[in-house]
C-alpha cells in the first residue's frame, strides 16, 4: 500500500485493485491505469479515490461489487424471493434469519436486496447495536437521522426542516406528528410546534404510533424491503413496535427481514405470514470458492487451503479473514495465477480462531492499531470528530491512518471528515481491537472519552446520556457514572421507554452499593429505588418492586429520615393495595400518614391519605374511605406536580373520583356528582386531558349508578374518547366496562357484552388485581341482560371467590347479588332457594357496608323471590323497604324487566 501511494497526488488516496473490490461502490474511483509497482511481478490497477458515493448502507456498499460472488445459499435466495411476490401483493411476510455470528446473514439480506434493486421498492435499514440495548428506539432514531441527512453543525432549525421533508414522503398530517418526532431525535423545536404535554406513556404510545403510520404511509405508496439487522441487541422498545409492526404489516405490500443470532428468542414464530431461515455452515467446497473469490483467482498452496478449510469450519467471516491475515503475512509469494510457499509451512503460520486472526491482521497495522483501538473503546460505530478531539494532535496522521484501516477492510466510513462515521467491518474485528487493549488502558480510554463528550459533545450527553454512562462506568469512576445513568434513566423515564428507564437506574443502583455506606449515599439509594418503582409501576412488575421496596428497609431503618420513610410507606401500601392484601396495605398507609403529618410533608400525607383510603374502599369500608378522602382534599393539589413521586393524574382530581366512587356506593348521589363535576372542572382548567379522562369517569359512575343511564352513556363515551385519543390503558379499562352495563340496559346487548368482555380481557394482560371482580361483575351482568345466564353465574362465582380472598366486601357484596339475580332468572323451584340464600348473604354484606343502594337492590331482588312463593307479606315488606330508600336516595329502582 505505501508504494502505491507513491501514485498519489498530495492529499489524494490511491488504491489497488484488492482495495477497489472490497470498496464496492463506496467510494467515487478514478482509474489511474496500469503501474509498475515495486517488488511485484506484475503492473498493478491504481484507482484514486475522489469522493464518497451517496450511497447509505455500509454492507452492501462495500458488497456491491461482489455480490455476484455470493457462495451458495441458493435455497436461501429462493425462499425469499418467494416471500418477497407474495409480499409485493399485499400479503405482507416477515422472515426471521438466524446464525452464528458471521455466518451471512446481513450478506443474504444484501444479496436479496441486489436481486430486487430493479424493482421499484423503499428499502428500509434498521441497525442495532451492543452499545445501544437500552437506548429506547435507537434502530429507529439512527434511520431517521440517515435518512433526513443530519450533519453536525446545524441548527436546529436546519434539522426540522430535514426532518419534515423526510416526514412528508409517508406522514400525510405532518405538521401533527412532527413534534413527536422530534422529540424523538432529541432537537428541540422552541415554538415552532405547540409543546406536546403529554405523560410519558401517552407520549411514547403516540411515538409509536406515529412511526407505524410513517411506515404505512410509505408501504401505501410503493413495496417496502425491510431490514432491521441484529436484533438480539435490540431495546426493549424497538422489540415492542416490531411487534406491532409484524401485525400491521400483514396487509401491506412489505417484506421484513429481521436478522439475529441464535441467542435471541423471536416470540413472533408460528404468527402468520412469518417465515425462518437458519443459516448453517458452508461446505468446504463452498469454502474454497470463497478463498478463491478473496485471492482474486489465484490458487493457494494445496496445504494452506486444507488449513483453511479446516480451521475455519464453514464460518464464511472467518474464511474471509483468515485468507487475507494469510496474504498479509508474507509466507506466501504471490505469482500471476498461484500463490506460492517459499519454504516449508511454518507451524503457527495460519491462526487457530477468528479472534487470533483479527488480532494478527490487526498487529500488522501496528502504527494505526493505536487508532482502532480508541474506535474499538469508543465502540462499534465512532465519529471522527470524537476520535479527533481525543487524539487532538496531528490531524494529518490521524486521517493517514484512518484511511489505512479502511484500506485493511477493518473499518468503513460513512461521509467525509470531520462528517465522518467509521463502523468496524464486523462486530468481531471491534471485539478483536478492543481485546487487544490492556485493562489498564482500557480504563483510561473511557475516561477520556466520557471526558470528551462531556466537554465537546453536548448533543450526546443531552441525547444519549447513557452513552456517557457507560464510558464513566467502564472507566471505573463510579460517581459521575452513577450521575449518567441517573440521567439516562430520568430521561428514559420521562420520555415513554420504562424498561429502558428500569435498566439505567439498575445500573446507577448496582454502582452505588460500591462506594462507602455513607449517609448521602444512602439517601440517594433510596431515592433511585423510588425512581425505580415509579418505572417499574406501569410495567406490571410488581414482584420486583416488592423486592427493591425491601431492600430499602433496613436502609430506612438507618437514616431515621420521616420524609423519605413516609414516602416508602406510602408506595408500599399502594403496592399492597395493587395485589390485593388490603391489611398489610392499611399498615403502611397509617405508618405513611402519621409519618407524614410528624415530617409535615403534605404532598406526602395526601398521597398517603389516598392509598390508604384506597384499601379502605377495597374493604368494603366505605365511610371510613370517604372520610380519609375528604380529609384528603386538603392536602392533594389542584395541580400537577412534575416531580419524581408524580402521579400523573392531578392529585385532587383522582382523590375526587374516589370520593365520589365510594360516595355513590353508600348512596349520597348528590355529594359524589358535586366531587365528579369539580374534578372535570380542575381538570379542564388544567387542559389535563388524562384527569379530564377521570372526570367524565366519575360523572359517568354517578350517573350510572343512580340509574341515569343515557346521561351515563354520555359521559361515559366522552371520556373514552379521550383514552382513545390519547392511549390512556388502564382507565379504559374502566370505562369500557362501565359502559358496557350501560349500553345493555339501553338494550344494546351485543355491544355491551364485547366491551365488558374486552374489559376484562385487558384487565388480565395488565394484571389488575384488585379490579378484577369488578370487571367480572359487570360482564355477569351484562351476559345477565342478554339472557347468558349460565355464563352469568360462573362469572359471578368467580368473582366472589376472588373477592372472599381478598376480603373485598363491597365487591363481594355485588358478586353474590349478580349470583342470586342469576339464580333467579334461571326460574327453577329449587334455584329459588339458592337465590334466597345468595341474596341474603349479599344483603348482610351490603348493610355492613353501609351500601344502601345494593341493599335496596337486594331487597327489591327478594321481594320477587317472596311474591313467587306466595308469601306476600314478607314481599310487602322488604319492597316498602326497598321504595323508601330509592325515593329517600333519589334513584331508580332496579330495573326489574330486563334483568330478571
Ligand atoms: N454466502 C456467502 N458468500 C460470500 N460471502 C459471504 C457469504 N456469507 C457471508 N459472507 C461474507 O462473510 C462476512 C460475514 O457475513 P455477514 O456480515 O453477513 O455475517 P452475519 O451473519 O450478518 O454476522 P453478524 O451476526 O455478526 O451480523 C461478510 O463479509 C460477508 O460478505
Ligand atoms: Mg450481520
Amino acid at each position: 500500500a505505501a508504494r502505491l501511494q507513491a501514485l498519489a497526488e498530495p492529499g489524494t488516496i490511491v488504491v489497488a485493485a484488492s482495495t477497489r473490490r472490497l470498496l464496492g461502490d463506496l467510494f467515487r474511483l478514478c482509474d489511474l491505469g496500469s503501474h509498475e509497482v515495486k517488488g511485484i511481478a506484475e503492473p498493478v490497477a491504481a484507482w484514486a479515490v475522489e469522493g464518497v458515493s451517496d450511497s447509505e448502507s455500509r454492507f452492501e456498499a462495500v458488497h456491491a461489487a461482489g455480490l455476484t460472488d455470493l457462495i451458495d445459499r441458493e435455497d436461501e435466495l429462493d425462499f425469499l424471493l418467494d416471500r418477497q411476490r407474495l409480499a409485493w401483493k399485499g400479503e405482507g411476510q416477515i422472515v426471521l434469519i438466524s446464525g452464528e455470528p458471521g455466518i451471512g446473514k446481513s450478506r443474504l439480506a444484501a444479496a436479496l436486496a441486489e436481486r430486487i434493486a430493479g424493482e421499484p421498492h423503499t428499502r428500509l435499514r434498521y441497525q442495532c447495536s451492543p452499545y445501544h440495548t437500552n437506548s429506547a428506539l435507537r434502530p429507529f432514531i439512527a434511520q431517521l437521522e440517515r435518512a433526513a441527512g443530519f450533519t453536525a453543525d446545524e441548527t436546529s432549525e436546519q434539522r426540522l426542516d430535514k426532518l419534515e421533508a423526510v416526514l412528508a414522503m409517508g406522514a400525510s398530517q405532518v405538521q401533527a406528528v412532527a413534534p413527536l418526532f422530534a422529540a424523538l431525535l432529541s432537537i428541540p423545536f422552541g415554538k415552532r410546534y405547540p409543546p406536546l404535554a403529554l405523560t410519558p406513556t401517552q407520549q411514547r404510545r403516540r411515538t409509536l404510533a406515529a412511526l407505524l403510520d410513517q411506515f404505512e404511509g410509505l408501504a401505501r405508496q410503493q413495496p417496502i424491503l425491510l431490514s432491521f439487522e441484529d436484533a438480539h441487541w435490540a431495546d426493549a422498545t424497538s422489540l415492542e413496535l416490531l411487534d406491532l409492526t409484524v401485525e400491521r404489516v400483514r396487509q401491506l405490500p412489505v417484506l421484513a427481514l429481521f436478522t439475529f443470532r441464535p441467542e435471541f428468542e423471536p416470540p413472533w414464530v408460528g404468527l402468520p405470514n412469518v417465515g425462518s431461515l437458519t443459516l448453517g455452515r458452508l461446505s468446504s467446497n463452498d469454502v474454497e470458492n470463497m478463498v478463491a473469490r478473496v485471492t482474486a483467482g489465484r490458487v493457494l498452496p494445496v496445504e494452506v487451503m486444507k488449513q483453511i478449510v479446516s480451521k475455519t469450519d464453514g464460518n464464511p467471516l472467518f474464511v474471509e479473514e483468515l485468507t487475507k491475515t494469510v496474504l498479509e503475512t508474507g509466507i506466501l509469494v504471490e505469482d500471476a495465477e498461484v500463490y506460492r510457499l517459499e519454504g516449508p509451512l511454518p507451524p503457527l503460520a495460519i491462526p487457530e480462531t477468528l479472534q487470533d486472526s483479527l488480532m494478527a491482521r490487526l498487529d500488522r497495522l501496528a502504527p494505526v492499531r493505536e487508532i482502532a483501538q480508541l474506535g474499538a473503546a469508543i465502540g462499534r460505530e465512532f465519529s471522527y470528530s470524537l476520535v479527533r478531539a481525543l487524539v487532538g494532535r496531528d490531524e494529518t496522521a490521524l486521517k493517514h491512518g484512518l484511511a489505512q484501516l479502511e484500506q485493511a477492510g477493518l473499518v468503513f466510513r460513512r461521509g467525509e471528515p470531520p462528517e465522518a462515521v467509521y463502523s468496524f467491518k464486523h462486530a468481531l474485528v471491534r471485539d478483536a481491537a478492543y481485546e487487544s487493549v490492556l485493562k489498564s488502558r482500557r480504563h483510561q480510554l473511557h475516561g477520556q472519552i466520557a471526558r470528551a463528550l462531556e466537554e465537546r459533545f453536548a448533543e450526546i450527553v443531552a441525547s444519549q446520556p447513557e452513552i456517557v454512562a457507560h464510558h464513566f462506568t467502564e472507566a471505573g469512576l463510579v460517581d459521575p457514572a452513577i450521575e449518567y445513568w441517573l440521567k439516562a434513566g430520568v430521561k428514559a423515564y420521562s420520555l415513554y421507554a420504562n424498561e429502558d428507564a428500569v435498566r439505567f437506574f439498575e445500573r446507577a443502583l448496582t454502582l452505588l452499593k460500591k462506594l462507602p455506606e455513607t449517609r448521602d449515599n444512602l439517601e440517594r439509594a433510596v431515592d433511585i429505588c423510588f425512581q425505580l418503582r415509579n418505572a417499574l409501576l406501569p410495567l406490571g412488575k410488581t414482584d420486583r418492586i416488592l423486592r427493591s421496596l425491601d431492600e430499602l428497609d433496613p436502609i430506612l431503618a438507618r437514616l431515621g429520615d420521616k420524609q423519605r420513610s413516609a414516602q416508602y410507606s406510602a408506595f408500599r401500601c399502594n403496592h399492597h393495595f395493587l395485589i390485593g392484601q388490603q391489611r398489610r396495605a392499611i399498615e403502611f398507609g397509617e405508618t405513611g400518614v402519621r409519618l407524614a403529618r410528624e415530617c409535615g410533608d403534605r404532598v406526602v400525607l395526601g398521597q398517603s391519605l389516598f392509598r390508604l383510603a384506597q384499601s379502605y374502599h377495597a374493604l368494603g369500608e366505605y365511610r371510613r374511605a370517604i372520610s380519609l378522602l375528604e380529609q384528603g382534599l386538603e392536602f392533594n393539589a389542584n395541580e400537577l406536580r412534575h416531580d419524581r413521586h408524580n402521579l400523573n393524574i392531578i392529585p385532587s382530581v383522582l382523590n375526587r373520583t374516589w370520593l365520589a366512587i365510594a360516595l355513590v356506593e353508600c348512596g349520597d348521589f348528590s355529594a359524589g356528582m358535586r366531587h365528579a363535576r369539580r374534578a372535570l372542572e380542575i381538570a379542564e382548567g388544567a387542559e389535563h386531558q388524562l384527569s379530564k379522562l377521570l372526570g367524565w369517569l366519575s360523572i359517568g359512575y354517578v350517573l350510572s349508578h343512580k340509574g341515569e343511564i343515557a346521561g351515563a352513556v354520555g359521559a361515559l363515551e366522552r371520556g373514552l374518547d379521550l383514552s382513545d385519543r390519547w392511549s390512556f390503558r388502564v382507565w379504559r379499562i374502566r370505562l369500557v366496562s362501565d359502559l358496557g352495563v350501560a349500553y345493555a340496559r339501553l338494550g344494546r346487548a351485543e355491544k355491551g357484552l364485547q366491551l365488558a368482555e374486552q374489559a376484562v380481557s385487558d384487565g388480565d394482560k395488565m394484571q389488575l388485581i384488585a379490579d378484577k371482580p369488578r370487571l367480572l361483575i359487570r360482564l355477569g351482568q351484562v351476559s345477565l341482560i342478554a339472557r347468558q345466564i349460565e355464563t352469568a353465574l360462573t362469572l359471578g362465582k368467580q368473582a366472589a371467590a376472588i373477592a372472599a380472598v381478598h376480603e373485598a366486601k363491597g365487591d363481594e357484596a355485588w358478586a353474590r347479588f349478580l349470583i342470586g339475580r342469576a339464580y333467579l332468572a334461571a326460574s327453577e323451584p329449587k334455584n329459588l332457594d339458592e337465590s334466597e340464600k345468595q341474596l341474603d348473604i349479599a344483603l348482610r354484606l351490603a348493610t355492613a357496608c353501609e351500601a344502601r343502594p345494593l341493599a335496596a337492590f337486594c331487597n327489591t331482588a327478594l321481594c320477587r323471590i317472596y311474591a313467587r312463593r306466595g308469601d306476600q307479606v314478607r314481599a310487602k315488606e322488604v319492597d316498602a323497604v326497598a321504595t323508601a330508600t330509592y325515593r329517600e336516595l333519589g334513584m331508580q329502582p332496579l330495573p326489574l324487566d330486563t334483568t330478571l
